[in-house]
């Protein structure tokens, strides 16, 4: 399908965001645009932001508003200002204020947003996930050591590095991130199911299953 869209993919940490997004971006024209991914980028180049982003982060509270909101939706501006392709947002916004800021940037350019998809998953799973979870220290490519693993159970597929665990996927951080996601970015699913857009997605299924429902709710979309 070709039709340019603007998505949000919502969710706990763990819920699969970053894994469907790559497999999102092979089958539609979206841009991803992961604010992790930019703000861990920021602390690898050792810029002033990425000084001030590494404690927050670490220990598994959001970074404030002030900090995300600016650099995120600027990515956004630029990325449509291409005029091709749509956006698929991970893990922006996270809170209301943010969420508001985002509709009155698409409104001043004359976008939208046309779903928010919400992966749903219980607590259990999710520490499973986060504590399976690695990543290729040079390109990023995510695996999970039981449900997802490298071929060779060490190394990446795709450049034969090896793989790394985030510092914030410890248990105890990753319970920290659950408790901020409940209190500060589940609101958002009210939030979005106001204006129509939300389409629920259950995260629990294997990784090819949310792909298809995914697809199904997008194939929905006028
Ligand atoms: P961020 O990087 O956005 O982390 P997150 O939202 O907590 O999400 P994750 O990347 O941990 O999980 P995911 O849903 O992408 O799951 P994945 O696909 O990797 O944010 C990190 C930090 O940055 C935040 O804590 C905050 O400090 C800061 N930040 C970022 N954005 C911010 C914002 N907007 N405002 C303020 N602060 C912000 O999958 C997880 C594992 O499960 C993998 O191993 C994967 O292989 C496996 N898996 C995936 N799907 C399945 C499946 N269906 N079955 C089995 N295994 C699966």
């Amino acid at each position: 399908m070709n039709k340019i869209m603007n998505l949000v993919l919502l969710g706990p940490p763990g819920a699969g965001k970053g894994t469907q997004a790559k497999r999102l971006i092979e089958q539609y024209p979206l841009v991803h645009l992961s604010s992790g991914d930019m703000l861990r980028a920021e602390r690898a180049a050792g810029s002033e932001l990425g000084k001030k982003v590494t404690g927050f982060m670490d220990s598994g509270s959001l970074v404030p508003d002030e900090l995300v909101t600016a650099v995120v939706i600027s990515r956004i501006k630029h990325e449509l200002s291409e005029g091709k392709k749509g956006v698929l947002l991970d893990g922006f916004p996270r809170t209301l204020s943010q969420a508001k800021d985002l509709d009155t940037a698409f409104a001043q350019i004359g976008a939208k947003i046309d779903a928010v998809i919400d992966l749903q998953l219980d607590t259990d799973l999710i520490v499973d996930r986060m504590s399976g979870r690695r990543s290729c220290s040079k390109c990023g490519r995510v695996y999970h050591m039981t449900a997802n693993p490298p071929k060779d159970g060490v190394n990446c597929d795709d450049c034969n590095e090896p793989l790394l665990q985030r510092p914030d996927d410890k248990e105890d951080v990753v319970r920290k991130r659950l408790t901020v996601y409940v209190e500060q970015t589940a609101p958002l699913e009210a939030y979005y199911r106001q204006t129509g857009v939300l389409k629920v997605v259950d995260a629990s299924l294997e990784i090819d299953e949310v792909t298809a429902k995914i697809q199904a709710e997008l194939e929905t979309i006028k």
